[in-house]
């Protein structure tokens, strides 16, 4: 089944004034799920790939808060790589997309947000596992 052209970037309202800069998230407003889990990940160096998995119910949003990241996204037929380069820029993942976050920056905080709570059994981190379940 093909499921990247459900990938989106979403570009998020600055409020900035000369105090700096403001990103607000809401459920189900701009980003297209009920919030239950935020989570971030950082201090991961130059060479590693987080991620290598897909996931049968959550849905993602994830946003470089700090520094940079990329994130390759396959479905078994298509891949694609985003850049998340601002912490306007929040990158939407639906369900059953194989995802891989890689090339961090030495700053890089990669805040993630998805629709449901954590429970490893909805974690498929096997690739012949995911694109069998995937068909
Ligand atoms: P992991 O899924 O490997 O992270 P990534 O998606 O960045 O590759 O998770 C790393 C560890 O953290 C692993 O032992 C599971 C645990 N973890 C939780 O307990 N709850 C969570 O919500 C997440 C995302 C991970």
């Amino acid at each position: 089944m093909k499921r990247i052209s459900e990938v989106k970037m979403i570009e998020f309202n600055e409020f900035g004034d000369e105090r700096g800069q403001l990103v607000v998230v809401e459920e189900n407003k701009n980003i297209p799920f009920d919030l239950k889990r935020v989570f971030y990940i950082y201090n991961s160096d130059e060479g590693i790939v987080r991620g290598n998995h897909a996931n049968l119910e959550t849905e993602f949003v994830l946003i470089c808060v700090s520094g940079k990241a990329k994130v390759k996204v396959l479905d078994g037929i298509e891949s694609k790589v985003y850049e998340l380069d601002g912490p306007q820029k929040g990158l939407y993942i639906p369900k059953m997309v194989w995802k891989e976050m890689y090339d961090f920056t030495k700053n890089t905080v990669l805040l993630v947000m998805a629709s449901e709570l954590y429970n490893e059994n909805e974690y498929i981190r096997n690739f012949d596992e995911y694109l069998e379940k995937n068909r």
